[in-house]
């Protein structure tokens, strides 16, 4: 059955704080983006790949594209990003070809992406009708009191779970969603499978990702990636 994939890649990277978005971020040589399209397009199952990237880093994208054979970036489309994820992403969702039966969604800065875990999780989306990854709690999360001074009370941090990326949706159940949901959602909210279970009445199903899916936000997790990448790469 068709799979699409959106990877969002219009963002600015404040947390880092380089005049650099991290995405373009240069690691052994490449910026970013390239490793998280290259996993995407050695998967032979993927039909298209959809990046959003702001206007500003339209040449730089294409750029990054002509590094792949004519055949296999004939696979990827790049449209323009928007002011938040969730616009970035519906952007990214509306360029999907109709015929596609589950869609895929993989922020641009997460390049460790294992084909066996993927396949997990379309599979799960096209039962269940959405999925993603989750992963253990690192910190224990603590509720502030309102003016975020003082402890009220802590999470028992075994009852939660950090919802990670990839995750899976049936095309038609994450276009109602975004088609149904309101401008405070596009702007404020930040969990696609909150979107799918609000407005198109879906219970997403869970699966517990491997630790490579984490995504680089700070300073540290670049020279984290460079790491990796480099074992990966030797
Ligand atoms: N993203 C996007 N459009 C936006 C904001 C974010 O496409 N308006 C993308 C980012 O490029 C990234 C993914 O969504 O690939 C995950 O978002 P995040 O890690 O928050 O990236 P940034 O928003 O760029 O970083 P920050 O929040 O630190 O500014
Ligand atoms: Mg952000």
């Amino acid at each position: 059955f068709p799979v699409s994939v959106v990877l969002p890649a219009a963002g600015s990277g404040e947390r880092m704080g380089l005049a650099t978005p991290k995405q373009f971020c240069s690691v052994l040589g490449r910026p970013l983006l390239y490793y998280t399209l290259q996993a995407f397009l050695n998967v032979p199952w993927v039909r298209e790949v959809i990046v959003v990237v702001s206007q500003d880093w339209l040449q730089e994208t294409s750029d990054i594209l002509q590094s792949f054979s004519p055949t296999t970036r004939s696979k990827v489309r790049v449209v323009s990003g928007a002011a938040t994820r969730h616009r970035s992403i519906w952007n990214g969702l509306k360029a999907v070809g109709s015929s596609t039966d589950v869609v895929v969604l993989h922020d641009a800065v997460r390049p460790l992406v294992e084909e066996d875990f993927l396949k997990r999780i379309v599979l799960a989306a096209k039962e269940q009708g959405a999925a993603g990854a989750v992963r253990p709690l690192i910190s224990t999360v603590v509720s502030p009191t309102k003016d975020g001074s003082m402890l009220d009370h802590t999470l028992d941090r075994s009852q939660y779970q950090a919802s990670e990326m990839p995750q899976a949706f049936r095309y038609p159940a994450i276009m109602e969603a975004y088609h149904n949901c309101s401008e405070h959602d596009l702007d404020f909210g930040t969990e696609c499978l909150h979107l799918v279970q609000k407005y198109a009445g879906i219970s997403a199903k869970l699966l517990l990702g491997p630790s490579s899916l984490w995504k680089v936000t700070l300073r540290k997790d670049l020279y984290a990636i460079e790491g990796v990448l480099k074992e990966e790469h030797c």
